[in-house]
């Protein structure tokens, strides 16, 4: 008998997560309420935002009440539906979470897809989705890059950076990338199209402050920035007068049991800098107009948008971690059925 696997959060990680802070577990499958559907999801994207819902903390976002299915954007067609905007066999995106079927109620983030328009329903979680626009929007509409400036972007082979790094080509920047091991690193040169790479993995402070000085001689314009610590502490020290850093993310934090800080705050006022927190959620409203854009990037061959694809609601959790590995190469992306 068909039935709904749902992956749950039993308890709130300290550090790292493990797998027994996680369960699968399985229930009917759910009937759609007045005015709602039920979605059967056929895709899950695995995004480091998770790992900051999972804790008890202040944020933009409740945390996921313990018991609950993990928050996750998903992809599915509608199973059952009683609502007239909505069809049977309509494929959809939302905000759903780790489960063979979401209940969505009309108002919330659940909108229609075209499956046929992409290679695959998934590059509505990738280039198409949240994390492409996170890219697209966070440097257009905050960095607002001009030909010739230096753009310098950490995580840089993931998803996000590697969304960045190449509009910023587009827009006729030079591209600095920051990213875990040689092999991420020749990926940001062959088939990114950046102009520089640099390997964070075994570098020291001075090592890594040096080696954004060789690679960015004149200072940095614009810094994109998805991981913080140690690699955000050296990038302050290579900033150019006016220097726009736009806060992504702050990836090598999130497991951390205490959040640290910016210890070297000073080179931002000394290079007249501006720190700019950026949500993708406050764009909501031009998913349209940025998603015609990349799909446009994306056909003319301009922009690449690789996806690492794991398979099974039942690998949940060790596809998750792959995120704070370094193991993921591209979108990490969690195929359900
Ligand atoms: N503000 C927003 O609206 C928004 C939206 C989407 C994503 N984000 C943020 O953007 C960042 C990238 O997200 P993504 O979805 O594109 O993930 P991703 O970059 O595809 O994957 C995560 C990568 O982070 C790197 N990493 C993990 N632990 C690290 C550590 N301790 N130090 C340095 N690097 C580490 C790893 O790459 P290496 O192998 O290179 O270390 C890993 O592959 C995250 O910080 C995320 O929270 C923000």
């Amino acid at each position: 008998m068909a039935e709904n696997r749902r992956f749950l959060l039993v308890r709130r990680p300290q550090g790292t997560p493990e797998e027994s802070d996680f369960a699968l577990e399985a229930s009917d499958i759910p009937v759609p309420p007045p005015g709602g559907l039920v979605i059967r999801n056929r895709f899950a994207s695995l995004d480091p935002a998770q790992r900051g819902w999972m804790d008890d903390a202040e944020s933009y976002m409740p945390p996921i009440p313990l018991g609950d299915p993990v928050r996750a954007t998903t992809v599915g067609i509608v199973h059952a539906s009683d609502n007239p905007d909505f069809a049977v066999g309509q494929w959809v995106m939302g905000l759903n979470a780790l489960e063979d079927y979401s209940v969505a109620m009309p108002g919330g983030f659940t909108m229609a897809i075209d499956p046929d328009a992409v290679a695959s329903p998934s590059n509505y979680l990738s280039a198409l989705g949240a994390v492409g626009l996170t890219g697209y929007f966070g440097l257009l509409e905050v960095a607002k890059p001009r030909a010739g400036e230096t753009l310098l972007v950490s995580g840089a082979a993931g998803a996000v950076g590697s969304a960045v790094g190449q509009i910023g080509k587009i827009k006729g920047c030079r591209v600095v990338g920051i990213a875990g091991g040689p092999a991420k690193c020749r990926r940001l040169l062959e088939d990114y199209g950046f102009d520089a790479a640099i390997d964070y993995k075994g570098k020291d402070h001075e090592a890594l402050v040096a080696a954004i000085a060789e690679a960015a001689p004149d200072g940095v314009n614009m810094v994109f920035e998805n991981v913080g610590g140690p690699v955000m502490e050296a990038e302050m020290f290579n900033l150019a007068h006016h220097a726009r850093i736009v806060l992504c993310g702050l990836i090598s934090e999130y497991n951390a049991p205490e959040k640290v800080g910016l210890r070297n705050l000073w080179q931002v006022l000394a290079r007249r800098a501006t720190i700019h927190g950026f949500l993708i959620a406050d764009y909501a409203e031009r998913f349209a107009e940025g998603g015609a854009q990349m799909a446009q990037w994306l056909a003319e061959g301009k922009l690449r948008m690789d996806e690492d694809v794991q398979e099974g609601l039942e690998n949940a959790y060790p596809a998750f971690m792959r995120l704070f590995t370094g193991a993921n190469t591209g979108k990490l992306v969690l195929k359900i059925s």
